[in-house]
């Protein structure tokens, strides 16, 4: 069983002595009570990679991300990273196809799929993100925006990658930064369709992580990770702060403070 992915994406957030300071705080408030099947994943901006680094080296099953990358190792391509750029920086994973990139700064299924090779070849895991918008939901095609995001994304890509290698997640757009949470059945019911997906797909896709991101907070997030089928979270909002970030990756463990 791979272990829980408790992530925190800090988005366009922290300057890099706030994030040097919110990962310190956040490595002495978990201190000992990380559980053996969990690890913490940050994910910050570009500029505080190192900063954030720099505190989780030799902090057992920490590792940091990239938000984004472009697919080429290096060129004229203003403004962009390169996974080779992030693992220089010290980055294990990177998110592929978040809520932001695609409907705010426009990245289609077909630029993704490129990107989610890429980054895999460059042997960086990825977290590849899909979700339905609010006016899907309503017209009932959950399951056809997941199978569709799902088969393009990862159309590139050989069925025999690794479960340690890509992880899924599943974020309801109307979910992200609202403070409204899907509920357990909505829940449940989009990572079992997800985790179907993933075994027609892939020779190994009963063992790739989904993890579930939309409005998690510390109250809320033991009720999401318990359910089957979610391999961990998430998390924008309530990741930026270190006390409510510790409290969601001990969340329903046997230290969880709450319970
Ligand atoms: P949120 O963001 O937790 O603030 O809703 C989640 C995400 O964007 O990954």
């Amino acid at each position: 069983m791979l272990k829980k992915i408790m992530a925190g994406n800090w988005k366009m957030f922290k300057t890099r002595e706030e994030a040097s300071r919110t990962a310190r705080e956040l490595v002495v408030a978990v201190g000992e009570n990380l559980p053996d099947d969990r690890e913490v994943l940050i994910i910050p901006s570009f500029t505080a990679l190192k900063e954030v680094n720099d505190v989780l080296s030799g902090q057992k099953n920490y590792f940091s991300g990239g938000q984004n990358f472009y697919p080429a190792d290096e060129g004229a391509f203003t403004g962009e990273v390169s996974p080779l750029h992030l693992k220089d920086s010290g980055c294990s994973y990177a998110l592929v196809g978040h809520s932001e990139r695609r409907h705010v700064l426009g990245e289609e299924d077909d630029f993704l799929a490129e990107k989610v090779a890429y980054g895999l070849e460059r042997q960086l895991k990825i977290i590849f993100c899909i979700g339905e918008k609010i006016e899907e939901r309503k017209q009932d095609k959950v399951e056809e925006v997941l199978a569709r995001q799902l088969e393009k994304g990862l159309k590139n890509i050989i069925s025999s990658v690794s479960p340690h290698e890509l992880v899924i997640a599943y974020e309801p757009v109307w979910a992200i930064g609202t403070g409204e949470t899907a509920g357990s059945d909505d829940i449940s019911q989009a990572h079992n369709f997800i985790r179907k997906k993933l075994i027609d797909i892939f020779e190994y896709g009963s063992d790739i992580r989904i993890l579930y991101g939309g409005s998690v907070k510390p109250d809320n997030c033991a009720a999401i990770i318990g359910l089957d089928n979610v391999d961990g979270v998430l998390v924008g909002g309530a990741s930026l702060n270190a006390d409510s970030f510790s409290r969601i990756v001990l969340a329903g463990s046997k230290t969880d403070s709450s319970l």
